[in-house]
């Protein structure tokens, strides 16, 4: 086994082929709506009706996806390769779940849960949300905000990703544009601790310089080879 550990991060990238819209890209998502309404805590104070729709039609469209090959390639990797590997997404949907990918951490939080801004509780639920909804713990409505880290909160399970981060000697990118602190720093990290570091992405991203190496190309045709590879030289 080449490498111990393994950390893959994921970005909206990995699931544009499975049919979801990316956030930067010419028909992303972030080109249609103010990242400052419905990605923000002052968005959502001014219109939490309209925060919870855009997530409620997100998590619809989400619901119907499918994993891609890139999702089931990481699976056969789980499967089949010796060494850890750790999966830490910014991506909300559920297709590293339904791609039965192991070791997943959602760092900006994932479609389904709420978190009750009165009790502070975590609820699940694959139903859509509206402001009338109570809160399930604690009976209070207009209080569930989609449990998303929103733009100047801070990603969730820092303290794990950065411990995966000194621990790997391998660091994969799939998907993201390295726009987005601090998952656009963790190459740096990783590299820092000793790590090789490769990223699939379609075409350059704003970090491609402190990667040893970019695969450019869809994820669904460059990643897979890669994992074939690695299992080879196992
Ligand atoms: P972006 O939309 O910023 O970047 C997506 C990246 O994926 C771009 O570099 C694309 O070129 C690349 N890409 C598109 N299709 C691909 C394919 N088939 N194969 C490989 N790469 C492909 O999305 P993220 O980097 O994920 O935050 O954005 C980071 C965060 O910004 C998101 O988690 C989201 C957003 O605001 C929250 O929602 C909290």
């Amino acid at each position: 086994m080449k490498y111990k550990n393994i950390f893959i991060l994921t970005g909206a990238g990995i699931s544009a082929e499975s049919g979801l819209r990316t956030f930067r890209e010419a028909a992303g998502l972030w080109n249609e709506y103010s990242v400052e309404d419905v990605a923000s805590i002052e968005g959502y104070m001014r219109n939490p009706a309209l925060v919870l729709n855009f997530y409620n039609s997100l998590k619809e469209d989400m619901k119907k996806a499918e994993p891609n090959v890139a999702h089931r390639a990481i699976t056969k990797l789980q499967k089949n390769y010796d060494g850890k590997i750790n999966i830490i997404t910014q991506n909300v949907d559920l297709l590293h779940e339904k791609s039965e990918n192991e070791n997943i951490l959602h760092m900006h939080g994932q479609i389904e849960q709420y978190v009750c801004l009165n009790c502070r509780k975590v609820w699940e639920t694959e139903e859509s949300v509206y402001i009338s909804t109570p809160c399930p713990y604690c009976g209070i409505d207009k209080k569930l905000k989609p449990h998303i880290v929103f733009f100047g909160e801070i990603p969730l399970y820092m303290e794990q990703i950065e411990r995966m981060l000194m621990d790997c000697n391998l660091f994969i990118s799939i998907g993201t544009s390295g726009v987005v602190y601090p998952a656009a720093g963790f190459v740096r990290l990783a590299k820092h601790y000793g790590a090789e570091t490769i990223e699939f992405t379609l075409d350059g991203t704003e970090n491609a310089l402190h990667f040893d190496k970019s695969v450019f190309g869809k994820a669904g045709e460059t990643f897979p080879l890669f994992v074939e590879k690695l299992l080879n030289d196992e």
